[in-house]
């Protein structure tokens, strides 16, 4: 064995396996190759063993060029290998590339806000631009706050389990706002300024302006000297901003428990006009009744331990759905609650 047969083995083992690593065509190919060219058993390694039939001055020389052989072989396969792993990333991000800026595979619905929320939006919006805090409370109340304390008489037909939903551990959905008054009257002292919109539960069947669930606004303004001229200004300025500024309003008495003298705000029909003939939205009266309202009863006020001699107030009810309805002449209270999208559509 002569250092000139090594060179000449090396170097045809070195073509071989450069040629193979230069026709891998994947990357399993890679694989395959891999233990070959790179393992301990490749033909460039092998070749170490003929180190023995070299003379002791040859043999550092031919290990140095045996060892530099298998070094390009693994730089070439390295090389080739990151290559193709890249190119095999690149192949991927191009196919599955997301093109973030492209529409979506379906027009997107768009929202709208119901038109219960429009409505109340608008009523609280009036009221917050007269100076008016909102205000919240439960909708599960006590017999209390319901009734007692707002001047309910005890046999008074509205306590009946025919039209309050009571419930078994005691207490009842509250039928209406007003208990908010006593708690915000029990919390804070006068001035009080509030409106409290809130959902609210009557034993109800439904029909075309009935449902077991509803919503309310409630007002409440104490303060000393406050009149019935501060209410009708007040509401007067409401149902103008709500209605129609050129239209007229009339208060007509009315009973409440907690208010003293009590009475129903009605406001000229803005689908006539007033004149009433054969009118759907007034009914042909000519007038529109919107809320319910009056003087704080002083038993009302006693029950939060406010002296009726000192301070005085108003207070007012309105039903959101009933408003809704006026406005936007909705004929059933069911469409509301249905929300079937080609009536919520048209308030969009
Ligand atoms: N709570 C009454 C109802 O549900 C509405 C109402 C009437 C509220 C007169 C008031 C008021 O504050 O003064 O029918």
């Amino acid at each position: 064995m002569s250092l000139e047969t090594l060179h000449q083995d090396l170097d045809q083992a070195e073509q071989a396996a450069l040629a193979s690593v230069e026709q891998a065509g994947d990357s399993a190919a890679m694989d395959r190759l891999r233990p070959e060219v790179m393992g301990k058993k490749s033909p460039i390694r092998q070749l170490m063993k003929m180190l023995g039939g070299l003379s002791a001055d040859e043999r550092p020389e031919a290990g140095r060029v045996i060892n530099e052989a298998q070094a390009r072989v693994e730089a070439a396969f390295a090389a080739k290998d990151a290559a193709m792993k890249e190119a095999a990333l690149n192949q991927r991000l191009e196919t599955e590339r997301i093109d973030v800026t492209l529409p979506g595979a379906f027009p997107l619905p768009l929202g709208a806000l119901h038109p219960l929320t429009q409505t109340l939006n608008e009523i609280v919006r009036i009221f917050t631009a007269m100076g008016y805090d909102t205000a919240t409370g439960p909708e599960v109340e006590t017999e209390h706050y319901n009734f007692d304390a707002l001047n309910f008489a005890p046999n008074h037909p509205a306590r009946d389990s025919h039209d309050s939903f009571y419930l078994p551990g005691g207490g009842l959905l509250r039928t209406h706002t007003s208990p908010v008054q006593i708690r915000y009257m029990q919390n804070h002292k006068p001035p009080i300024q509030i409106i409290a919109p809130g959902r609210t539960f009557r034993v109800d069947d439904v029909d075309a302006t009935h449902s077991p669930v509803f919503h309310q606004v409630e007002g409440l303004l104490v303060d000393e000297n406050v009149s019935l001229a501060h209410l009708n200004g007040t509401l007067t300025a409401f149902a103008r901003a709500m209605f129609g500024s050129d239209l007229a309003t009339r208060f007509r008495a009315s009973y409440f428990p907690f208010v003293e003298p009590g009475a129903e705000m009605d406001v000229q029909c803005w689908e006539c006009g007033g004149k009433g003939t054969g009118c759907r939205v007034c009914k042909s009266s000519g007038w529109v009744e919107i809320l319910g309202a009056g003087l704080v009863h002083p038993n009302v006020l006693k029950s939060v331990g406010l002296d009726p001699q000192k301070v005085s107030g108003f207070a007012f009810g309105m039903g959101v759905e009933r408003i809704a309805m006026l406005r936007y002449g909705i004929s059933s209270i069911r469409n509301f609650y249905e929300n079937d999208v080609r009536f919520l559509r048209q308030f969009a």
